[in-house]
């Protein structure tokens, strides 16, 4: 599986501040908003593209535009906070939801709610800040994947190494993109150093 690190300058920049205990949540959702559309230009890179013809002032030319869906499904409801600047990037994405919860007794990832597009074909990137334990994101895309979803990539924030070999080993055809590759996960869970609870801390609750 292909992990990539999109570690460019400004959004370093940018996970510095979210990672601060003390930044607000209208300030983290604006540097979450901007890491993600700076992340959707690596994510994208390779998307397949057609031919089109283009009249400018001058002269008829060959332009293009990408070929085929691309489909954005944020995992909930972190993800949430990643959707508005993936379609700032590409505005013609249809976007699908899935909500997952923890069985408490068997920590099992259930699912509690799924809308997707009906067309399956295309390009999937499904998109979650913190790939901690792993858990969610493998069943989250073992989900999509038995309803047809293909061609899936992975985009989320803050990865930890227990996370990454979960998708490695669960969805090796599943490349990873993130922002930062932190140290370990803490006995609760947690990414260490990380930046806390993301959905918490987009959200404004504790
Ligand atoms: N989910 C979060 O929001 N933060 C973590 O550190 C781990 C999982």
């Amino acid at each position: 599986m292909q992990v990539t690190v999109v570690d460019h300058p400004l959004i370093k920049q940018k996970i510095t501040k979210m990672r601060a205990e003390h930044t607000s949540s209208r300030d983290f959702r604006e540097c979450l908003d901007e890491i993600a559309m700076l992340m959707t230009y690596e994510v994208a890179r390779n998307l397949p593209l057609q031919e089109v013809e283009v009249a400018t002032p001058v002269a008829k030319t060959t332009g293009y535009k990408v070929a085929g869906d691309i489909f954005v499904v944020p995992i909930l409801r972190a993800g949430l906070g990643l959707l508005t600047g993936v379609l700032k990037m590409i505005p013609d994405a249809r976007v699908g939801f899935i909500g997952l919860y923890r069985d408490e007794e068997t920590l099992k990832p259930i699912e509690y709610y799924c809308k997707l597009p009906d067309n399956k074909d295309g390009v999937t990137i499904v998109v979650d800040p913190m790939l901690a334990t792993g858990g969610s994101a493998a069943a989250a895309i073992s989900m999509l994947k038995a309803r047809g979803l293909k061609n899936i990539r992975f985009m989320c924030l803050v990865a930890a190494p227990e996370g990454v070999k979960v998708m490695n080993d669960e969805h090796p055809d599943v490349p990873v993109y993130t922002a930062a590759l932190d140290e370990k996960l803490n006995e609760h869970g947690y990414i260490v150093p990380g930046l806390g609870d993301a959905g918490d801390r987009i959200f404004g609750t504790h």
